[in-house]
């Protein structure tokens, strides 16, 4: 069959009166009124252990919302007993059949989960509604779609043939299993790494970051519901390095997809060359990791539209989002203009618990991440060569509250400007007007990561000469617009450096990847 057409899932408003904010404000109630348990998912059977885990809302640390059961390297090694049992039948299932599959679990999120995917993203990770609308029901329906869609085209990939000799293309699974290590900041993210794998034929070892495990067990009881076979995908809640431990030094272990932090890739991919003797095969290594994301404006900019960029793309969930706004270069002859707005604007920027849905700012991911961003906001305010302008309030009694913060750097190669944060904090460096060419200079020999980046201006000349001069600095670059939110299918999602392999999320580029072909030739 031809698979629909793939279209962006209509993100809802949630405005006041709307039937969507009412069905999601009934299932955070719903939510919130029972404490679940939740068991890992081998095999297609719940799993249960002795060890529960507390979960709690980031903005809400008194409340409980459940427990999830973890598991030790036992779990993970029937995890992978589990996939490799399922793989074969799975492997020689026809595409349409597992294309019904994701297509079904894109409806079904878009559809009769919608309320409790976005509830769960809100309460587990502390998004507000709009965030978790955009993202966990829309952008995950998009992967899925997107997904089988390029699978399909995959397929049609086929070489040419001349008489009396016959050629095609078989598109196989890798041999083994492909580990999914996903992040906690995108219920999308986390649900499409180990859903791409899968739709290509492969089964998969899925481990959800430890801090957002609730909306996980959403997305695996979507899988499920959906109709992926027992085995097929496998959910285990247990530590990093003990999962990492046991993966990747199975001789079936042959690929991983992740996102994350680029020292955890980088210690991932240093394991694989140290175990490259025991695989079967040469595993496939995809991952999106860091950023240290920038606006670039020159002084032809509308200094409103720049402003919503800068707050837009530096706090929408709390900077988290690994092409986050996270430092910002001004000329200096329209400084004095932006910073008035930029004050004026922040003052309108409500924080609090993402449930409330008037609060644009809600709490960081856990304590870990407050503390890293107060040391540096902390930092800044004793230091000679940067200043806290605006923000800086950090409070933990209730929740992991950061206020939104702007920090001026005297230096470009102040701390801020260099290091990943992944908080809401934004670093500003004021360049001299005339110092336009050093200043991209330094911008780019600043940037180890390779992620995202934003331009701004009304003059074409600029335009051009900044986009050729950044060229290696971003792998999603933006003229005049924030420098976040890629869309499915429209700005296909990854960045070099050290940022990742730029695979290029929920797109054929990356389906490709977890494919072995087997060209065959027959001779009549
Ligand atoms: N894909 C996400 C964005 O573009 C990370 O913001």
């Amino acid at each position: 069959f031809n698979v629909p057409e793939a279209k962006n899932e209509p993100v809802k408003s949630y405005a006041p009166g709307s039937p969507e904010r009412a069905e999601v404000k009934k299932m955070l109630e719903e939510l919130r009124s029972q404490e679940i348990e939740l068991p890992m998912v081998i095999g297609g059977k719940d799993v249960y252990t002795d060890r529960k885990v507390r979960m709690a809302p980031p903005h809400d640390l008194k409340h409980t919302l459940g427990h999830y059961n973890q598991g030790d390297s036992s779990h993970v090694e029937m995890a992978i007993d589990a996939a490799l049992e399922a793989r074969e039948e799975w492997a020689n299932m026809s595409w349409q059949h597992r294309a019904s599959i994701f297509l079904k679990a894109a409806d079904l999120i878009s559809g009769p989960y919608r309320a409790r995917i976005n509830a769960a993203t809100m309460l587990g990770q502390s998004k507000n509604v709009y965030q978790a609308e955009i993202e966990a029901a829309c952008e995950l329906s998009d992967f899925l779609r997107f997904g089988v869609k390029a699978m399909t085209d995959i397929y049609k990939m086929q070489p040419s043939s001349v008489r009396g000799v016959w050629n095609y293309n078989e598109f196989r699974p890798l041999e083994g299993f492909i580990f999914a290590l996903t992040p906690f900041n995108f219920t999308a993210i986390a649900g499409n790494l180990p859903a791409a794998p899968a739709m290509m034929g492969n089964v998969v070892v899925w481990k959800p970051s430890k801090t957002a495990v609730y909306s996980a067990g959403v997305v695996m009881e979507v899988f499920r519901e959906a109709g992926v076979p027992d085995g097929v995908i496998n959910l285990v809640y247990a530590s990093g390095p003990v999962v990492a431990d046991v993966v990747l030094t199975h001789s079936d272990f042959a690929g991983i997809h992740f996102t994350g932090s680029t020292e955890v890739f980088q210690g991932i991919w240093k394991t694989i060359g140290d175990n490259i003797y025991k695989y079967k095969t040469y595993p496939r290594i995809v991952g999106e990791t860091g950023g240290k994301d920038y606006i670039f404006a020159d002084n032809t900019v509308k200094t409103p539209e720049l402003v919503t960029a800068m707050i837009r793309g530096a706090y929408e969930y709390q900077g988290q989002k690994c092409s986050a706004a996270s430092r910002v270069y001004i000329p200096k002859s329209i400084w004095p203009d932006v910073k008035k707005k930029l004050g004026e604007d922040l003052k309108t920027v409500k924080m609090g618990p993402s449930e409330d849905f008037t609060n644009f700012v809600n709490a960081v991911i856990d304590e870990a991440s407050f503390d890293k961003l107060k040391g540096y906001i902390d930092r800044a305010r004793d230091d000679n060569d940067a200043e806290v302008l605006f923000g800086g309030k950090c409070d933990k009694s209730e929740g992991y509250f950061i206020e939104p913060t702007v920090i001026q750097a005297k230096k470009p190669d102040y701390v801020t400007m260099r290091e990943e944060l992944f908080g809401p904090v934004l670093t500003i460096y004021v360049y001299e007007d005339d110092k336009m060419d050093e200043t991209l200079d330094i911008l780019d020999k600043t940037s180890m990561y390779g992620l995202t980046g934003a331009i701004f201006s009304q003059n074409r000349y600029n335009i051009e000469k900044m986009t050729k001069r950044l060229t290696n600095t971003a792998g999603n670059f933006y003229i005049n617009d924030k420098p976040t939110g890629a869309i499915v299918g429209q700005q296909p999602f990854g960045g070099a450096r050290g940022s990742g392999t730029n695979d290029k999320a929920g797109t054929l580029f990356n389906l490709l990847r977890w494919t072995s072909i087997r060209s065959i030739k027959e001779s009549l």
